[in-house]
């Protein structure tokens, strides 16, 4: 992932909504199936990963997405994942890592 690259969020939230809400949700909030379990993981707000996961900073998140998202979205990998270039990845990732949600209490405490 090329560190350099400037992230742009409102862009980044325009492609969210045409590549990731279908299946995370237009708020972040994911789907479940029948059975309460998740279909999909919700990427913000009460159960979403914490503040301390690394999906929650910019270019980790990105790095993930630009390998594994959007699902069946792309043609280049054998399940069809990928098809971001860097800067959608960057700009998607630095949009829903700046969302809100559940507070790590050992960053907030600045404790380990
Ligand atoms: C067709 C449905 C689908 C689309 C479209 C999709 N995802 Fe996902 N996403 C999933 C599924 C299913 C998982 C869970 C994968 C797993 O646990 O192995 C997931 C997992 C994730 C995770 C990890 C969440 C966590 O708590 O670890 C992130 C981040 C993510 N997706 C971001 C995105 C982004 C950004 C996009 C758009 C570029 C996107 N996804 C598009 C289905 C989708």
């Amino acid at each position: 992932m090329d560190a350099t690259l400037i992230p742009g969020p409102v862009r980044g939230k325009r492609l969210y909504e045409a590549k990731c809400a279908v299946c995370h949700g237009s708020d972040g909030q994911g789907a479940k199936a029948a059975d309460g379990s998740w279909l999909f993981p919700p990427l913000w707000c009460d159960s979403s990963f914490n503040t301390g996961a690394g999906m929650a900073e910019t270019f980790t998140a990105a790095s993930f997405i630009r390998s594994n998202m959007p699902v069946a979205g792309g043609a280049i990998f054998p399940l069809g994942q990928g098809g971001l270039s860097d800067q959608d990845a960057v700009d998607i990732a630095d949009y829903f890592a700046h969302q809100p949600r559940p507070v790590f209490a050992a960053k907030a405490d600045g404790g380990c």
